[in-house]
């Protein structure tokens, strides 16, 4: 097949001509000739009415239904978010995790979690808003300060007595993100889940982030893919074969608006291990 051909060589060559854009053509549906005018044009066109008794009743999943169960403090999460926390957190539930969600806002998402985690979860929220501090909730731990101060995460995860689950939905900046991710991430328990969520600001210059902007999260993120790779990569820089990212981190999984790492004890050194007996050429 000629490189100016349909078929999948010129389909590659066109990827490896572009590097510039990494995305292939696969599946190609066609958009707007102009982008969206705003971040928050984006954000309203999805904001649509919703029937809260009847999503509570389809719920497919328990963290679907803990959220639409919600009727005290205001929680706000994007729909699909729902089904990858039941998908990650389900292993805590009815057990004593100990979460911290970063973003506190009404405090109702905390309720949400104590209803789909349980009582003996132990429940912190960190927000840089005092008001939050009225989120007088006795099974609830507020703590008032920045996501960037690590000398106070230091505290939070020292009185936790140790941390479980983060789930960062404070700032969405950029910065921000990646600081608390570098701190909080190896303090994080061996089997920890680590959630950064409404990473589409990581596309946003309002919050640091533009399309393949460097250091937008998104970046940092794709960069950690590598760095789980890290053993296999044969460049000469000893930095890209470093393999401490990957020895303690099981996966990054990668959804609409989050990406989600988890953490694996002494993960160690991949094995590859052939079985059977009989070669069939
Ligand atoms: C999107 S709201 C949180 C929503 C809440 N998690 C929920 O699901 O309902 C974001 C919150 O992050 C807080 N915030 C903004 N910047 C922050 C920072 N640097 N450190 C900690 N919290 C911050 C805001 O005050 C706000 O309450």
């Amino acid at each position: 097949m000629s490189a100016g051909g349909t078929g999948p060589m010129s389909l590659l060559s066109k990827i490896v001509g572009r590097p510039s854009k990494p995305a292939s053509t696969l599946l190609r549906a066609g958009a707007p000739a102009e982008p969206p005018g705003s971040w928050s044009d984006v954000v309203n066109s999805y904001q649509l009415p919703f029937d809260q008794s009847g999503e509570q009743a389809r719920a497919a999943n328990a963290a679907e239904a803990a959220y639409y169960a919600q009727s005290d403090r205001i929680a706000h999460k994007w729909h699909s978010y729902l089904e990858v926390y039941d998908r990650h957190l389900s292993q805590y539930r009815d057990k004593p995790v100990r979460f911290l969600e970063i973003g506190v806002f009404q405090g109702g998402a905390l309720q949400v979690w104590r209803r789909y985690l349980g009582q003996a979860a132990i429940l912190n929220g960190l927000d840089i808003d005092p008001r939050c501090a009225q989120v007088d909730d006795p099974d609830l731990t507020i703590h008032i300060g920045s996501q960037t101060d690590t000398a106070l995460l230091a505290r939070i995860v020292e009185q936790m007595g140790g941390i479980d689950v983060v789930i960062d939905d404070a700032s969405h900046v950029s910065e921000h993100q990646i600081a608390t991710f570098e701190f909080l991430y190896p303090l994080l328990a061996p089997n920890g889940i680590y959630i950064v969520e409404d990473v589409h600001c990581s596309y946003w210059p309002d919050f640091g982030g533009g399309l393949r902007a460097p250091g937008a999260f998104m970046e940092y993120a794709k960069g950690l893919l590598d760095r789980l790779h890290a053993r296999y990569v044969l460049d000469p820089d000893p930095e890209d074969r470093d393999p401490g990212f990957a020895d303690v981190t099981h996966g990054i999984s990668f959804h609409d608006s989050m990406v989600v790492f988890e953490k694996r004890a002494s993960k160690g050194p991949p094995r590859t291990n052939a079985v059977g007996t009989r070669w069939t050429f």
